[in-house]
């Protein structure tokens, strides 16, 4: 039985303390949070101890940490637990910066903890089918991949003014996604992006709407696109063209009815963001590292993915400033 103690209570830390009440083999044991009411409510529902953060990571009745603290404590809560020899569970970004990353990178090696970076849409059950069939040969190799990926509305201008920009807070899912089905990192990065959402996202110094293009040493391509705004729901859709066919994964649906008239057809809004769309993902990442840790196997992606994606977010970052593209 894996012993886990949960570090922030709040929104994405409530969903994984549900996917740990639904999976065997493991149990919350104690959570954390800055506010003792939010833990107190958590702790309350699943049976678990509300201990401050550094208890929780000092205690021989935990095993493993989740980190689902805002992104600027994940630095020295990472060092703590792996000094403390914990297996770590990081939400995404695990850091703002790179060279902030490589110290994390450094106290996870020397301490040899596992660690797992959760970037949770790897997970997802349609995009991992469709990595594990391009890995299988079914298409050949890798020429040409799409990835959109839309929010249904921007968050508040005070999130936006602290996220780090699009790249860094929302697109960083997908510099992951296109290393995992490119199958190779990228060399070249080159952005474009606007406010057209709202005026208030350019005046805070970011931008609403943004295109990269990633190239990799082999010559393979990797659109992204991304909006704040998308009216239909979240949308969330990968396609991948290779020598000899191509893949294309969906939105999922807030249901499967269609309706057909003489006008058309007509179904369901996509499912309206992503506690909602990526639910059986963020399952099956808690059930991923629960069994890396249990069985002594690499839990992946790790911490050198959070570093290589927040790479192409500053790379991005860099190229919308300069209009330039950047090498890597
Ligand atoms: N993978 C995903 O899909 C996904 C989705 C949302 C958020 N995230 C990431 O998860 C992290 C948390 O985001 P959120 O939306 O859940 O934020 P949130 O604000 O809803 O929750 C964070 C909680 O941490 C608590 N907290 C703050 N400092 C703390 C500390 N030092 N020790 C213990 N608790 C502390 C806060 O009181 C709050 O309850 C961020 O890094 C974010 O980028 C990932």
């Amino acid at each position: 039985m894996l012993r886990i103690g949960l570090l922030g209570c709040g929104r994405i830390g409530h969903v994984h303390a549900l996917s740990i009440a639904v999976l065997d083999g493991v149990c919350l044991t104690a959570v954390a949070d800055a506010f003792p009411d939010a833990a107190q409510r958590l702790a309350d529902r699943n049976g678990a101890a509300v201990l401050s953060a550094d208890a929780v990571i000092a205690s021989p009745e935990v095993d493993a940490v989740i980190i689902a603290t805002p992104t600027d404590t994940h630095y020295d809560l990472i060092h703590a637990a792996a000094r403390a020899g914990k297996a770590i569970f990081c939400e995404k970004p695990v850091d703002m910066s790179a060279d902030r990353i490589r110290d994390c990178v450094a106290v996870v090696t020397a301490e040899g903890v596992p660690f797992l970076t959760a970037f949770n849409r790897r997970f997802d059950p349609n995009f991992a089918a469709l990595q594990a069939r391009i890995q299988a040969g079914e298409i050949g190799r890798v020429e040409l991949v799409t990835i959109m990926s839309r929010d249904p509305s921007p968050p508040p201008i005070s999130y936006i003014a602290r996220s780090g920009g699009i790249f860094r807070d929302m697109m960083i899912h997908d510099f992951d996604m296109a290393r995992f089905l490119l199958g190779e990192d990228p060399v070249q990065v080159f952005a474009v992006g606007s406010a057209l959402v709202d005026p208030e996202i350019g005046a805070a110094g970011d931008v609403d709407t943004a295109a990269v293009t990633l190239t990799t040493s082999s010559g393979a391509i990797c659109q992204i696109t991304n909006s704040r705004r998308a009216v239909y729901g979240y949308d969330q859709r990968v396609e991948v063209h290779g020598a000899k066919g191509m893949f294309r994964a969906g939105n999922v649906l807030e249901n499967t009815v269609e309706l057909a008239t003489g006008a058309g057809f007509c179904a369901a809004p996509a499912k309206h963001f992503f506690l909602e769309r990526y639910e059986a993902a963020y399952r099956a990442e808690i059930a991923h590292f629960v069994e890396a840790v249990t069985r002594n196997l690499p839990a992946s992606p790790g911490i050198q993915d959070g570093l290589a994606a927040q790479l192409l977010a500053d790379a991005a970052t860099l190229s919308l400033s300069t209009g330039r593209p950047v090498a890597l």
